[in-house]
């Protein structure tokens, strides 16, 4: 009886987990902080240069991911050279509180999907949401993101250059054809926004 009651409440800790992980921080103090960082991502439709892509939206983004998207340009699983650089100069708690002030409200799903998911969505629901907002923290919302950045991340992701064993799969059964059907979809979605220098 004690075994089962350690086993329920053990499940009911593991299912509770990812709401408990949520981060806690200071988005006012994230507010002073994100100042130089701004000039990227403060600035509708910003371009990084080499290669040309969109600099990613992270207004609405979750938290959760982008202080782990900050821990991985830091541990270079992902290559971006000027945020390698700045992820280093930065301490958790730093990442914790600029991702609070980035993320505001985390965008929510409306529940009504703009246009048709075409078919190679089926697998990404599960964490991306019929719509394109991450169902976990730590997942993150495409909605709204620009299309060309999706793109560019799929394609680092299959080559590699991104590294991260869940998407490293799923992006490697995607051919180019795929990865604009996928980036056009999710980008349409009501969601994330470039956040101004509020
Ligand atoms: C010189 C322009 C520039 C500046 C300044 C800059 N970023 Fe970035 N940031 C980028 C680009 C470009 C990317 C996408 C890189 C890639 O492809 O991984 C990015 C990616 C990110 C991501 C990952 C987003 C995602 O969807 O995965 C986060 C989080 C982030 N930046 C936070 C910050 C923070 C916090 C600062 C300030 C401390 C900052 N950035 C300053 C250009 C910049
Ligand atoms: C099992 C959960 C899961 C599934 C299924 C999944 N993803 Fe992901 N996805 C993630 C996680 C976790 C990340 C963050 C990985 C990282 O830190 O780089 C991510 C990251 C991404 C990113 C980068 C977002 C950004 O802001 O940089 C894109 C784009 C993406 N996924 C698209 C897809 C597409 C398209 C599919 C379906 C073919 C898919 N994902 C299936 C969990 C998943």
């Amino acid at each position: 009886m004690a075994f089962i009651r350690a086993v329920v409440v053990l499940s009911l800790t593991i299912l509770a987990l990812p709401v408990m992980a949520q981060v806690q921080g200071d988005a006012e103090r994230g507010r002073k902080l994100a100042y130089t960082c701004h000039g990227c991502h403060g600035i509708e439709n910003y371009k990084n240069a080499y290669p040309n892509y969109s600099v990613p939206k992270l207004g609405g983004q979750h938290a959760d991911y982008m202080v782990a998207a900050l821990n991985e340009y830091e541990g270079k699983a992902r290559w971006h050279p000027t945020m390698q650089g700045l992820s280093t100069t930065l301490a958790l708690q730093d990442k914790i509180d600029i991702a609070l002030f980035m993320q505001g409200e985390a965008a929510e799903s409306t529940g009504s999907p703009v246009g048709t998911a075409p078919p190679q969505a089926a697998t990404c629901v599960a964490c991306h949401g019929q719509d394109g907002i991450g169902i976990l923290p730590e997942y993150p919302t495409l909605a709204g993101q620009h299309a060309d950045y999706l793109e560019q991340a799929l394609k680092d992701y299959r080559k590699g250059r991104r590294q991260n064993a869940i998407m490293n799969g799923f992006a490697g059964a995607l051919t180019d054809a795929d990865i604009k059907a996928l980036a056009a979809y999710y980008s349409s979605q009501k969601g994330l926004y470039t956040p101004t220098k509020r």
